[in-house]
């Protein structure tokens, strides 16, 4: 079916309901107060103030709509399951984001004070709350994949699921790929990387985890995908996690930073390699079109019957303003 038949909004909005309603119930949220051990409350506040009220959500929408790329005719309780599943997946790439933004804009990084319209998390909560803040939204992606297994509950995640998932998502945000790819970034401020080196970066410090978003979603299916079908679903995300942050390279010389909630021309008051500085805006936005394709082909490929949200979200990515 074609993404023009598809209501992208409509179907965002029902999604986003269930993922900002378990965001703020899982996130440190408030109540019992252990006498023995105090809830750190300045942490739990940077950890919610880094999460709730902002972003598009990309990824959880990405794990949400590889979700429903793979649903497989399954009993309601497997099917309850496996949404389970996803959607603790679709909360979990989000922390893991959340977090990479929180040390993105750190001090030591790329110093930054303004985020998803608000200032900083280090701005408003210190240096310190923010690097715990962080270390502690990537420790809670993984105890949210990992709920207690009981056996005599149909419903209850298989043990191999959460496996997987956390498998997957342990190697989108570490040495090979999120973090790997910051410290490339890092390494590359004033060079001319070359336009294999520049890729590779992108690849690695946001393609792993937009990749990873959609693998997580599809590995929430009954019976594992076809290897074509996963296959396609690779090369998808790849070329989608590339096309974002071409764009966002775009978006940083085009939009202001209102429209942006981040401060626009950061890339290169800081020297910073990007596809804007290698290739020029028209051919960078030609290439954000052509990874656009990419993406696209990559399902038409993968004989999956229900790709229309994947589609669509694809094509928001590269035409986006913010
Ligand atoms: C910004 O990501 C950081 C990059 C990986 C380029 P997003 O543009 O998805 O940020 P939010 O989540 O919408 O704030
Ligand atoms: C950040 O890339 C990628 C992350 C892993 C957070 P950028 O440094 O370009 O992201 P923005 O522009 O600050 O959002
Ligand atoms: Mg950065
Ligand atoms: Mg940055
Ligand atoms: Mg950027």
């Amino acid at each position: 079916m074609s993404s023009v038949a598809f209501d992208l909004n409509h179907w965002s909005a029902q999604q986003l309901a269930r993922v900002e309603q378990a965001l703020s119930d899982w996130v440190a949220p408030g109540g019992v107060v252990d006498d023995e051990h105090p809830a750190p409350a300045a942490l739990r506040e940077a950890m919610r103030y880094a999460v709730l009220d902002g972003g598009k959500r990309l990824r959880p929408l990405l794990v949400l709509a590889a979700r429903e790329a793979v649903v497989d005719r399954e009993p309601p309780d497997v099917a309850a399951g496996l949404d389970d599943a996803a959607l603790r997946a679709a909360c979990a790439a989000e922390l893991i984001h959340a977090y990479s933004l929180v040390h993105d804009d750190m001090p030591c990084m790329d110093n930054d004070v303004l985020r998803r319209g608000k200032p900083t998390v280090h701005v408003q909560f210190g240096e310190a709350q923010a690097l715990l803040a962080g270390d502690a939204l990537q420790a809670l992606a993984f105890e949210l994949l990992t709920p207690e297994f009981d056996a005599l509950d149909a419903a209850a995640i298989p043990p191999a699921v959460q496996a997987t998932l956390c498998r997957q998502l342990a190697q989108a945000a570490g040495y090979q790929g999120m973090a790997g790819g910051q410290a490339i970034d890092l390494a590359s401020i004033g060079l001319a990387l070359t336009e294999d080196q520049l890729r590779c970066m992108h690849r690695l410090k946001t393609g792993a985890l937009l990749q990873g978003s959609v693998m997580l979603g599809a590995a929430c299916s009954r019976r594992c995908v076809s290897a074509a079908a996963k296959t396609a679903l690779q090369t998808y995300g790849a070329a989608l996690g590339l096309a974002f942050q071409v764009v966002d390279d775009i978006l940083d010389v085009t939009a202001d930073s209102a429209t942006l909630g981040k401060t626009a021309g950061k890339d290169a008051a800081q020297d910073k390699p990007t596809y804007v500085s290698l290739l020029g805006l028209d051919r960078s936005q030609a290439y954000a079109q052509e990874l656009l394709a990419q993406a696209l082909a990559a399902l038409d490929a993968s004989t999956l019957p229900n790709t229309q949200a994947l589609r669509a979200l694809a094509d928001m990515v590269v035409n986006r303003c913010s």
